[in-house]
């Protein structure tokens, strides 16, 4: 059985599939067997970054495949070193099924409260109902603006919670949609002072992963 890493949330938008992308192309970039599983059915938005990625001819190659259910998601993984799920726009029977097999949830937030009580309420279901251990559960900090009180505050908000929260955040920047519409991930954007921002945010992800996993 491979390794899974599962980029979730309660509401659409956060960032998942940016962050999903990220962790995969990071870790086929070190030579993993690695395949995301695009559980969005009906945009299926990193199915679409993949073909575009394939046209232009990105290495490293990574597989992406949508899958209609957790289950057969799941499955996939039996065949791979990792496979990063994903997740679907909201959260579902199917998300709480994909966290329950995953080494690590990674629940994306920006920093109004209006996301961040969403992504906490996510993190608290998965752990007090479906029993899913607090220390499988990571918040990232995503499309943040410059104000470092804002995000102060919103890791003061998130300390007060069992859950661990991630070092770093990803800055809001138009070159990490650039960098997505052209196939790449945010760890692979052009522009080297955005791209590190992207490049802390994932090797936490993956310190997190290596502690509670491997
Ligand atoms: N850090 C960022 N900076 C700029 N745009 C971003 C950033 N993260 C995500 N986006 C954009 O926001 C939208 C939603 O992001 P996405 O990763 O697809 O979220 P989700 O998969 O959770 O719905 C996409 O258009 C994406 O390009
Ligand atoms: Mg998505």
């Amino acid at each position: 059985m491979g390794h899974i890493i599962a980029a979730l949330s309660q509401k659409g938008g956060p960032g998942k599939s940016t962050i999903a992308r990220a962790i995969a192309t990071t870790y086929a970039k070190a030579g993993w067997d690695v395949k995301i599983a695009d559980l969005d059915v009906k945009q299926s938005s990193t199915v679409d970054w993949h073909r575009r990625r394939l046209e232009s001819q990105i290495n490293p190659v990574i597989a992406v495949e949508s899958f209609g259910t957790a289950r057969r998601a799941l499955k996939a993984a039996e065949l791979h070193d990792l496979l990063v799920v994903d997740g679907a726009p909201h959260a579902s029977e199917a998300t709480v099924e994909v966290a329950k097999a995953a080494d690590l949830v990674v629940i994306p937030t920006s920093l109004s409260l209006d996301d961040l009580n969403p992504a906490v309420l996510l993190a608290r279901s998965l752990s007090e109902k479906h029993g899913i251990p607090v220390d499988r559960i990571a918040i990232a900090l995503s499309k943040c603006g410059d104000s470092a009180v804002e995000i102060a505050e919103a890791r003061d908000y998130l300390g007060q919670t069992p859950f661990h929260v991630l070092g770093g955040q990803i800055p809001e920047k138009t070159s990490f949609r650039r960098a997505q519409d052209a196939g790449l991930s945010i760890v692979e954007c052009p522009h080297p002072s955005t791209r590190a921002k992207a490049d802390e945010v994932v090797q936490a992800i993956i310190d997190r992963f290596e502690k509670i996993a491997l």
